[in-house]
């Protein structure tokens, strides 16, 4: 038995989209699902009581920061991530390889792995295949990530044909490397840019490979919403109907919307919270700038159809007033909001699924979301 398989339970016959489950050591997963960001071991600014509270089902960690600060050692010696942290759901780890592209301007490409420094200490690193391998065993998040390159948009057609074969060329070396397929499962993920020949030499390669589980990587990198659907379009059709497909990066509402009707499960972002600390909200009528001098005397929710702990008992006058004094809470308040919105927009996504009308549930949000001005 895998550590991870999926079970599809239907398809949306008005759109496409994909109503699931995936089963993991830690429990079953709804799809499609969006995976809350806790880079540091800690989803910032709440604890796993509100994550549990919003229904947060698995939440995504850093490889590449746990590596660095505290040391896998360390948290391998507290039993595991899971155990570390006191989450005891499911948890996917992103393998660095993105991490080291984004966070580290320092960088030196090569057969063997990535040559970088320390985005802290100016430290010379050096990340393989076998060291994420290593590092996310010793972790032991319910899923792991390959270590790829997330090349830059735009990037040239010959760089990212060289880059995807190194990417193949390094799964290979992850799957070769791997110690506890038994109860972690490895994903691969396809890259290939915007070209679509490349896109299907990926995942091709990649699915002879045989993973228990596909993402899709290199988008939100700067490129237009039409050229990922686009990507999407042709890209998901190629991934295995029995397995779990993951569209990394993706955290907007819309992108959520259009890419579970593309077929894809999974979804993590930091977007939520990240907007959050700078007081920048995600309601059902679009994105609300709760710093704005508009909202010093607004005693409204933030949300009037949010039911979360921060729309039952704040306002939006009270919110801005600690944002804007940057007391934590603020923080913590917004944060909570933006999450529930993002998880209670997928369950009505997976609704919509089951009643076979997507499309009419993209319409519908999209008539609110961006129309009204607040
Ligand atoms: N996060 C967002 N995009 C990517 C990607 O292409 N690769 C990895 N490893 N992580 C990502
Ligand atoms: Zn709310």
């Amino acid at each position: 038995m895998a550590a991870v398989t999926y079970e599809l339970i239907k398809t949306c016959k008005q759109s496409g989209a994909r109503l699931g489950k995936i089963h993991t050591p830690h429990g079953t997963i709804d799809t499609p699902i969006f995976m809350p960001v806790g880079t540091l071991a800690t989803v910032k600014t709440l604890s796993p009581e509100e994550l549990n509270d919003m229904a947060a089902q698995i939440i995504l960690s850093n490889t590449y920061h746990l590596w660095l600060r505290p040391g896998e050692d360390i948290i391998a010696e507290a039993g595991g991530l899971h155990s570390f942290m006191n989450w005891d759901k499911p948890i996917l780890t992103d393998s660095g390889g993105y991490q080291v592209f984004s966070l580290s301007k320092l960088r030196d490409i090569k057969e063997e792995g990535v040559h970088f420094r320390n985005h802290i200490s100016g430290e010379k690193l050096f990340l393989s295949p076998e060291k994420a391998m290593n590092i996310q065993n010793a972790l032991g998040p319910d899923i792991m990530m390959a270590f790829d390159e997330c090349p830059p948009y735009p990037a040239e057609r010959d760089y990212m044909k060289a880059s995807v074969e190194r990417t193949t060329r390094w799964a290979e070396r992850c799957l070769e490397a791997h110690q506890r397929p038994i109860d972690q499962a490895l994903f691969g993920i396809v890259q290939g840019g915007e070209y679509e020949d490349l896109r299907k030499q990926s995942a091709n390669d990649l699915i002879s490979l045989d993973f228990p589980g596909y993402a899709v990587g290199g988008l939100s990198v700067g490129e237009p919403k039409n050229v990922m659907n686009e990507v999407l379009d042709f890209t998901t059709p190629l991934l295995p109907e029995n397995k779990p497909r993951y569209l990394m990066g993706v955290g907007s509402a819309d992108s959520l919307i259009d890419g579970a009707i593309r077929g894809i499960d999974m979804f993590d972002c930091v977007l939520p919270t990240r907007i959050a600390r700078n007081g920048t909200c995600m309601t059902s009528r679009g994105r609300l700038v709760v710093r704005n001098a508009k909202y010093t005397r607004d005693f409204r929710p933030l949300d009037d159809h949010c039911d979360c702990y921060t729309c039952k008992n704040y306002s939006r006058a009270y919110i801005r007033h600690l944002v804007k004094c940057n007391e934590t809470f603020g923080f913590r308040l917004t944060s909570y909001h933006n999450l529930y919105f993002l998880l209670k927009l997928m369950k009505q996504v997976r609704e919509a699924i089951e009643d076979d009308r997507l499309l009419d549930f993209k319409e519908e949000f999209f008539e609110q979301y961006g129309f009204y001005s607040q």
